[in-house]
């Protein structure tokens, strides 16, 4: 059955003008829709009036690149849990809904345009220590390496994060820290990324405190909302790691 909804979509033409809430009134919007198919339609209405379509990101639209980036009715992702909002589809929703979409909002992801906003922030991070840039061989010299499998599992785990962002909408602080724990842990965990631990911690940690990320009152939003479901025990490993960097630094 075809449904009718009210969507009051974010509107902001720009960085530094002010956004409102716009009521848009669809019909015929299909079950089988996906959440995003369903925006499509509606630009492509305005678009045809020779109206401003609605900015949002999307790229792969299957739950593995992080760029769709909507809270859906006050939820980062929407109502699903472990879903992206690209995964989201129309059935979840009922004939006569309204449904609010905002972008993601934190003082270190500004609003580019409408819902569309700049997450370099969590590049930067990345770019401080996210890697691992000692010579530990190719891809064959890895796999000769015996890892405990449950040592394995937690570090694919923690590999696991889309860097989407949506913990950090979720969070009351906008805390980066279950991002930043996902990322510390999927390296530090294996033997390639250890000797670099202390670095890594102190410069990620020290950047996303440079990109005004606030800190963590586990709360466990992020948690709550994050499409991997990336454990917050990520934020508590981050923190021992921190702290004996901090000690073995002597700072
Ligand atoms: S931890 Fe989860 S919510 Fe946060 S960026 Fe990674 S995948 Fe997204
Ligand atoms: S568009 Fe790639 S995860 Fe949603």
């Amino acid at each position: 059955m075809p449904m009718k909804l009210t969507l009051k979509i974010w509107r902001q033409a720009a960085p530094d003008v002010a956004g409102r809430l716009v009521d848009y009134t669809v019909e015929d919007v299909s079950p089988d829709m996906s959440f995003l198919e369903m925006l499509d339609s509606v630009n492509e209405t305005l678009i045809s009036r020779g109206q401003d379509a609605i900015q949002f990101d999307s790229d792969c639209r299957e739950g593995i690149c992080g760029m769709c980036s909507l809270v859906v009715n006050g939820v980062p992702h929407g109502p699903d849990r472990g879903t992206t909002v690209c995964q989201l589809h129309m059935r979840r929703f009922r004939d006569g809904d309204t449904i609010t979409v905002e972008p993601w909002r934190a003082r270190a992801f500004p609003v580019v345009k409408d819902l569309v906003v700049d997450r370099s922030a969590f590049d930067r991070i990345i770019t401080a220590g996210g890697y691992i840039s000692i010579n530990c061989g190719g891809a064959p010299d890895g796999n000769a390496i015996p890892i405990p499998k449950d040592v394995a599992e937690s570090a694919m785990d923690s590999a696991a994060c889309i860097g989407c962002g949506a913990c950090v909408a979720a969070c009351k602080n906008a805390s980066a820290h279950l991002f930043v724990s996902a990322k510390l842990s999927h390296l530090s965990l294996l033997p390639q990324g250890a000797p670099e631990r202390d670095r890594r911690a102190l410069a990620m940690i020290a950047q996303a405190d440079a990109e005004g990320f606030g800190s963590c009152s586990n709360e466990g939003e992020c948690e709550a909302v994050c499409p991997k479901e990336i454990p917050i025990s990520n934020i508590a490993r981050m923190t021992r790691e921190y702290c004996a960097a901090v000690v073995a630094a002597g700072r």
